[in-house]
């Protein structure tokens, strides 16, 4: 055997062991529990009663980039479910979902303020 062979199996194994480490560790988050950690944290704010003037005036600083229609690159918001919507940004706040705009515009929010946005987005 090449000396130089069993190294570069040896490190070629690794890299295969840290991938399905990855992986694994990936999935196992979101198979062995269905219900992700923040499951109580959206059923509350889905049924918090929202404040419809706050999510208006919260509102403003998302319409700089979502418009009523929507575009190829920022999708529509407009008429969505408050639980799709509360969903979508408590995964970003909880980093389930990639995205570095939207991950830091979530990171502020607290729960209140998302029941005033879903609230307002879903009926405007
Ligand atoms: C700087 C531009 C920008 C601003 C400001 C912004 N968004 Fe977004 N938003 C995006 C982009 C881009 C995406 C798509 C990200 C992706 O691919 O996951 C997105 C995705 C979303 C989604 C997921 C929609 C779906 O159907 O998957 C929601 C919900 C959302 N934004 C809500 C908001 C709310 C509420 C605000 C205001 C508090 C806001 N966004 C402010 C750019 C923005």
């Amino acid at each position: 055997m090449n000396p130089l062979t069993k190294p570069v199996l040896h490190f070629l194994l690794t890299l295969v062991c840290l991938f399905l480490f990855v992986t694994i560790k990936n999935g196992a988050v979101a198979s062995s529990d269905n219900k992700p950690e923040y499951a109580d944290q959206l059923d509350a704010i889905v049924t918090m009663p929202a404040d419809a003037d706050y999510g208006e005036y919260l509102a403003g600083a998302c319409l700089a980039c979502h418009s009523p229609t929507g575009t190829d690159s920022i999708p529509r918001i407009h008429g969505a479910k408050k639980a799709y919507l509360a969903q979508a940004l408590l995964e970003y706040k909880h980093k389930h979902r990639e995205n570095s705009v939207m991950q830091g515009v979530a990171a502020a929010l607290n729960d209140e303020d998302i029941a005033a946005l879903v609230a307002y987005f879903s009926v405007n």
